[in-house]
């Protein structure tokens, strides 16, 4: 399985902010989707393009454009609704599909309470987005989701992953591409990461 971790200067800046304890709800959530744009530019990197002929006002130019599969953004409820507008500002046109999951908080096992995909999924190139990827039970369970409904080409954009993570996503989807901003240590006992940045949902949402 490929995983990229994206040591760009404004992005580990960034991380750094989200990491702070002391930084608020507002700027906290404003960061999550300026660092979703910044690996969103690095994820679509390999993304197919063809040649078109543009008119200038001064003449006609050889450019390159989009092409190949269309695209959808998939956040994981809730926290991966965070990195969703970041996204949208660079690929407007991708579609957007929500998986509602939840971690119970005694197993730490991932819990479905949504789904709600393109009816055309599984012939898109899917960013499946999710901040924190910790145990990876979230986001086996979210990619198992996209592959039942016919989706080949996955990739999967974490903003903090960890080995134990990663290991579980390679294990059960070797085939899906991981871009993480960071990958810290381990988990705790409560399975979050550390030293990771807490609650990702809490800190976008204000809920704690
Ligand atoms: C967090 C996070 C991931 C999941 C990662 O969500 O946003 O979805 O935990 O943990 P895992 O890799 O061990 O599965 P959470 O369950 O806290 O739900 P929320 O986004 O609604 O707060
Ligand atoms: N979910 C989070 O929001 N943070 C973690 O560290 C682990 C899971």
């Amino acid at each position: 399985m490929a995983v990229h971790v994206l040591n760009h200067p404004l992005i580990q800046h960034k991380l750094a902010v989200l990491r702070n304890e002391k930084t608020p709800v507002k700027e906290f959530r404003e960061v999550v989707g300026e660092i979703a744009g910044l690996m969103c530019y690095e994820a679509t990197r390999n993304l197919p393009t063809k040649e078109v002929t543009v008119k200038t006002p001064v003449a006609t130019a050889k450019c390159r454009m989009l092409s190949g599969k269309k695209l959808a953004i998939v956040p994981v409820l809730r926290a991966g609704l965070g990195m969703v507008d970041g996204m949208v500002s660079l690929i407007p046109s991708a579609k957007i599909g929500h998986i509602g999951l939840y971690r119970d908080p005694e197993t730490h096992k991932p819990v479905e309470y949504y789904c709600k995909l393109p009816e055309d999924i599984g012939s898109r190139v899917v960013f499946l987005v999710d901040p924190m990827l910790a145990t990876g039970g979230s986001a086996v369970a979210a990619i198992n989701f996209l592959k039942e409904r016919g989706c080949r080409n996955i990739v999967m954009m974490n903003i903090i992953g960890c080995p134990e993570g990663i290991k579980a996503v390679e294990e059960a989807h070797p085939d899906v591409e991981v871009y993480l901003a960071a990958c810290d240590e381990k988990l705790n006992a409560h399975a979050y990461i550390v030293p990771g940045l807490g609650d990702a949902g809490d800190r976008i949402f204000g809920t704690k």
